[in-house]
């Protein structure tokens, strides 16, 4: 009998490495942490990075850092790929509160220079328990000076920043994913794209035995919207346990 963890195994022993810093940063966020099986951890960590590296976005917005696993993973690859050029149509990032345009400059291979202050991935973590352990992992990263690490709802704080983004990771609450994707899709360009994790919720979402339970409501939920939005194109990618890939009209 195959068990879906030996496809996982399968899968990860045979894509990149996820790296030294990203293998102690996982083993200290189980260790440490109460819900460290909540980090991406290393198959989607590549996924995560590779998807960066494809779409090439100037600005990238995460709801939910938790110990920063994901994060440093997006910054991988934004380090590795120079964003795209602006298309026609597309809006280049509004920028306020000292956060000034994020043209990031560079050959693809090469880290690229960030002009002052800019830190094109902003990443909002709600509980501000997990501050002094995520910044650690985040400043001790070689991607630090592309994360932008706050404590703070990804909601109601994200607005305020008048930055537009080209990419988002939803990753936070599953009861409120709606309301969370409301909230932030006018901040995502023409083009953009939303990945949002858990879409499947270890299957709970086809089992009638979790009806009751919230969060399976709150992603089916989720589901049927995004299932019915025509602004977008949207795709269940079924690895690990759901990643929704959406792509703005
Ligand atoms: C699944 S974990 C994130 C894992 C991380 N993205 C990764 O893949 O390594 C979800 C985190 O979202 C946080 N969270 C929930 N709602 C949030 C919100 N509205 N804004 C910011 N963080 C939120 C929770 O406190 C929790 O730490």
């Amino acid at each position: 009998m195959i068990e879906p963890e030996d496809i996982v195994d399968y899968a990860t022993a045979h894509s990149d490495p996820e790296g030294d810093y990203l293998y102690r940063l996982w083993r200290a966020t189980n260790i440490h942490t109460v819900h460290g099986h909540m980090a991406s951890g290393h198959l989607q960590g590549r996924l995560l990075k590779m998807l960066v590296m494809m779409f090439r976005p100037r600005t990238i917005l995460e709801v939910g850092t938790f110990s920063g696993y994901s994060a440093i993973c997006m910054a991988e690859g934004l380090s590795l790929s120079p964003p795209l050029p602006r298309r026609e149509g597309v809006e280049p990032p509004k920028c306020s509160e000292g956060i000034t345009s994020p043209s990031l400059r560079g050959r693809a291979g090469e880290r690229p220079e960030s002009s002052s202050g800019v830190r094109p991935l902003i990443t909002f973590e709600i509980n501000d328990e997990m501050e002094d352990f995520t910044r650690k992992w985040i400043e001790g990263s070689d991607v630090a000076d592309l994360i932008d690490f706050r404590i703070g709802d990804a909601v109601k704080e994200a607005p305020k920043l008048g930055v537009m983004f080209d990419m988002m990771f939803l990753d936070g609450d599953k009861r409120t994913y709606v309301e969370t994707y409301d909230a932030l899709f006018p901040l995502l360009n023409k083009g953009g794209i939303i990945l949002a994790d858990n879409t499947l919720w270890d299957g709970h979402v086809i089992d009638p035995a979790y009806d009751r339970d919230s969060q399976t409501i709150g992603i089916r939920r989720f589901n049927d919207l995004i299932a019915h939005d025509d602004r977008v194109e949207k795709v269940i990618v079924p690895i690990r346990d759901g990643l929704t890939i959406i792509r703005k009209k």
